[in-house]
């Protein structure tokens, strides 16, 4: 890669927790944390076995971790569960039965709330129905869907029989849905008509028949009724879930499975190749989303836990459903956009809800900045006790707003790092104990060997930049990517010889042993908290018939974090103009998905070049940046002359 990565943010406010909230804390003990966290990383075994043991188990483990496969790694070796049975059978036989799982909100307002022994039943109901269609143990399951209970139902109704699901975003086109059924071997898809977003009707279901056109392999399309828009029906393939559900039956014995077998696939993106399957297994990732959960977001049973994030990605995964669910939480889950119909969405949301925990992104917080402190200000936050952030490196401007608007400076950070590959939290503050600063994910948690090196794995020292490993296997850890141990092997582990997780990002540890995250050292780009590849944006551009050649970039955006920036040469009897540019961002969303959208395309007669051929792409993203002089966008622009003036050479 062999690109130098500097440090040069430095921020010095720290703000440890109020007594008032460590009076109260899951643990606010130095001393105990102190002890908990050093046997966790001296005696993992000890530590995880004893947190597997708080979750039941439909036939006991016998060993806690088999590293003898490395970078293959097993945890609760020979243990049978089932992970809607932790989410909730678990819960039916204490007080909380009859305690809210989720409080759902629509769009337009409507409100529907379910009971653990409400969310049992429809997940059980919905779990025979895919039984009854043939969906079996082991297959995979595609879904599809908006914000609505029925997405989480769905979820857990796949994991009650054993079928893998494989959610997708809503956000993603019908090549996007089409590549990761193919590349998953999925047999099965749940969707719904459409959902509400924005004010409108956002459909769905023609969005799906548009990617299985052609396809073999799906036998089923399940629909649930939401959004009411007009669909077709392909009579044979198509079901009404909701139809099929309400006459099942609502008990369905929970499938036992090995703590290995997979749970679920999520497709991300990597520096090459297409989205990876990444695939994570039933028993370490419950443990592992179970304590963080409980840990990192103090969850408590008068609590009000309000994850944003969409169940497409892998937060929604662990802190929307499994990790709170495991606990036994209130989870509320919202469908629209947080500026629909007004920008306080959100914060009204809190108020009627009365919202303890909210975890958003940084994306988020920056948006309501510029929206304006009136629309939070003017709803009740009294509620809120503990703030966390996820996704992307968040700015101290944005944490200290966070902090002090919507928190009334009463409520603890936690700024959260993870990936979708490590399934769980790793670097977080602990709300009872930790001294926040603006900025920083702090410190590890409980298990997490993480270290910064540089290019040969050695240690830097304090403050220096470098790359941000993970020494020591995880519970959540990813088990590999779907049909692809070699790609695995190589992504991963192979950077530093075997030794070490490679987590594709660089950072510092300061003096105090906090870490600070400082964005890919790949070309992977963070638009949003969204995760997009460089490489899979500029194919998607090159497979329109006007371009030669792209090149993708990300440009600092207040925002979003990073824009997309598009270069491109355009092929002959075709001319740059205006309308060429809109129309190559609309070809990239139509590829990928909107999310994937270039802010900008700007054309060149050549892309600058090394003399070995590379693009120059750090030349690119200082023009991007705007550190280089801007030319008319309707003109061609001569990149290379650029690069020799600067006589740049990556
Ligand atoms: O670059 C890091 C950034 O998001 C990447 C992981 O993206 P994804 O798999 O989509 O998962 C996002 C949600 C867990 C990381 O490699 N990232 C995530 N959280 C943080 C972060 N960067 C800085 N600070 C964070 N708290």
């Amino acid at each position: 890669m062999g690109h130098q990565i500097e440090s040069i943010l430095r921020e010095n406010r720290s703000f440890p927790p109020s007594a008032a909230f460590r009076a109260r804390a899951r643990i606010s003990d130095p001393a105990e944390y102190e002890r908990l966290y050093r046997e966790s990383l001296e005696q993992p075994e000890v530590f995880w076995g004893r947190v597997a043991r708080e979750l039941p188990w439909l036939k006991p483990f016998e060993r806690v971790l088999d590293w003898s496969a490395k970078p293959f790694a097993k945890w609760f070796v020979g243990g049978r569960t089932n992970a809607s049975y932790v989410c909730l059978d678990q819960h039916l036989t204490t007080h909380r039965r009859d305690k809210f799982a989720l409080v759902w909100e629509g769009e337009p307002g409507e409100v529907v709330r379910y009971t653990y022994a409400e969310l049992h039943a429809a997940v059980c109901r919905y779990a025979n129905v895919l039984k009854a269609r043939g969906v079996k143990k082991g297959e995979r399951v595609a879904l599809y869907m908006p914000m609505i209970p029925e997405l989480v139902i769905a979820v857990l109704a796949c994991a009650r029989i054993g079928a893998v699901h494989s959610v997708i975003f809503g956000g993603f086109s019908a090549q996007s849905i089409r590549d990761r059924v193919e590349d998953g071997g999925c047999t099965a898809v749940i969707t719904a008509d459409g959902g509400w977003r924005r004010g409108k009707v956002l459909p769905l279901k023609p969005v799906v028949d548009e990617a299985l056109a052609g396809l073999a392999g799906v036998h089923t399309v399940f629909v649930v009724r939401r959004g009411g828009n007009l669909i077709e029906w392909k009579d044979g393939r198509d079901v009404w879930l909701d139809e099929l559900a309400a006459q099942a039956s609502p008990e369905c014995p929970p499938e036992p499975m090995d703590s290995e077998d997979t749970l679920f696939l999520l497709y991300t993106s990597g520096s090459t190749g297409k989205p990876k399957g990444i695939r994570h297994t039933t028993g370490g990732y419950l443990v592992g989303a179970y304590l963080s959960a409980r840990f990192v977001f103090d969850l408590r049973d008068d609590d009000l836990y309000w994850c944003t994030a969409d169940v497409g990605w892998v937060t929604g995964h662990s802190y929307v459903i499994y990790g709170p669910l495991a606990n036994g939480a209130s989870v509320l889950l919202y469908e629209g956009a947080p500026n629909t119909p007004h920008p306080g969405r959100f914060w009204e949301l809190v108020a009627k809800h009365k919202v303890s925990v909210l975890y958003t992104a940084p994306t988020a917080i920056r948006s309501f900045m510029r929206w304006g402190d009136e629309h939070v200000t003017r709803f009740d936050r009294s509620s809120l006790r503990l703030l966390g952030t996820v996704g992307e490196p968040i700015n101290p401007e944005a944490w200290m707003w966070y902090r002090e608007v919507v928190g009334e400076s009463r409520c603890p950070i936690v700024d959260t790092w993870w990936q979708t590959e490590t399934g769980s939290i790793q670097i977080t503050p602990l709300p009872g104990i930790t001294a926040a600063k603006p900025g920083s994910a702090t410190r590890p948690f409980f298990g997490v060997d993480a270290a910064v090196v540089d290019e040969h794995g050695n240690e830097v020292g304090v403050n220096q930049g470098g790359y941000l490993v993970l020494r020591k296997p995880w519970p959540a850890m990813l088990r590999g990517i779907h049909g692809d141990d070699a790609r695995y092997v190589e992504t991963y582990w192979s950077k530093f010889g075997g030794r070490y997780y490679f987590t594709g990002d660089g950072a510092r540890k300061d003096q105090d042993g906090c870490f600070w995250i400082m964005g890919r050292v790949d070309d992977v780009l963070n638009v949003a908290g969204h995760r997009l590849s460089t490489m899979e944006i500029e194919s998607a551009l090159v497979s329109h018939a006007a371009v030669v050649e792209a090149a993708v970039v990300g440009r600092p955006d207040e925002i979003s974090g990073e824009a997309l920036c598009a270069f491109v040469t355009i092929g002959p009897g075709h001319s740059a103009s205006p309308a060429l540019a809109e129309l190559l961002k609309e070809h990239v969303a139509k590829e990928i998905g909107k999310l994937a959208r270039p802010a900008e395309v700007r054309f060149a007669e050549a892309l600058p070049k090394t003399r070995s051929g590379k693009i120059m792409r750090r030349l690119l993203r200082d023009i991007a940046a705007g550190r280089e002089v801007r030319q008319d966008t309707s003109t061609l622009e001569d990149f290379s002359v650029l690069a020799r003036l600067r006589g740049d050479e990556e």
